[in-house]
């Protein structure tokens, strides 16, 4: 067999082991696409720094159907965003969330990191950010590391409910968690409001799991390297929703679209909806 020919072979048997083996050749027209809702991760991740009001706006202006937070708690107990657990890597200062004030996390500068055009971008609180975007965009809130932030679930419920985000008919607000326990919690405080459980850890797809984790939350949200079209049927048929994260090429956004998942979460809201 020739050099080139074992190349060839070599990628399409690569290829045909991928996950994206499994989507269809056809490209999904601008109308197809629109059947899923497309996440904004962090906001407009990718142009604009994570979790900040630029980032948010970003993804409003780019016609995302929800925007996803991290919310975590200073050490004097304002509910903050922010992915990390320390701001070492998204802002100029050092330090745990929790072990700094919201004073001293609101003077740090939260873009520069991203692009000089962003300097002086804050790090927000979840309030503002309720208050800023209740009824413009949708909201995927993810409760980050509840663990070491005992009592968050009953502060990020209060924030709800008097915001009247606690209600049925508001579809657009969702609480999602790697802390499985953390979810049972809020769908205790929470009945109405629609919980996800996002995990990147393929013993968390077992039906037995899936059972268990179907009596308290609505959407199972696993990173797309787990997705195939036999864990999206066991999921919808258990009567819950799939959205799988994180988009960071338009081969994977390709993938997701084909699968059928319920929502894209994406760095890039231009690779789900090609519109934008
Ligand atoms: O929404 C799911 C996704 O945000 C989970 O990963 O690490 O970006 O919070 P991470
Ligand atoms: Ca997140």
């Amino acid at each position: 067999m020739s050099k080139n020919l074992l190349i060839g072979t070599g990628m399409a048997l690569s290829l045909l082991l991928s996950p994206f083996s499994q989507a269809f050749a056809e490209e999904p027209t601008t109308g197809e696409r629109k059947q899923v809702e497309n996440v904004a991760h962090r906001g407009a991740t990718a142009y604009a720094p994570e979790n900040t009001i630029a980032a948010f706006d970003l993804a409003v202006e780019m016609k995302a159907d929800y925007i996803e937070i991290d919310v975590q708690r200073s050490k004097d107990g304002k509910l903050v965003l922010i992915h990390d657990t320390t701001v070492d890597r998204t802002t100029d200062g050092t330090g745990k969330v929790g072990d700094l004030t919201f004073e001293q996390l609101r003077s740090l500068d939260a873009g520069s990191w991203k692009g000089e055009q962003f300097a002086g971008e804050s790090i927000p609180t979840f309030e503002e950010i309720l208050d800023r975007y209740q009824g413009k965009i949708g909201i995927f809130i993810e409760m980050k590391s509840p663990e070491l932030y005992p009592g968050i679930e009953e502060e990020v419920a209060e924030a709800l409910k008097e915001r009247n985000l606690d209600k049925p008919q508001n579809e657009k607000i969702l609480v999602q968690s790697f802390n499985f326990e953390s979810m049972k919690k809020m769908d205790e405080l929470l009945p109405k409001v629609p919980i996800g459980v996002i995990t990147s850890n393929p013993a968390d797809a077992t039906l037995e799991s899936l059972q268990e984790i179907s009596t308290y939350a609505d959407w199972f949200n696993p990173h797309y390297g787990m997705v195939t079209e036999e864990l999206l049927s066991q999921v919808h048929s258990m009567g819950m929703k799939m959205g799988s994260w994180t988009v960071r090429s338009q081969e994977t956004a390709d993938f997701l679209f084909e699968m059928g998942v319920d929502a894209i979460i994406s760095d890039y809201p231009d690779y789900v909806d090609p519109r934008n």
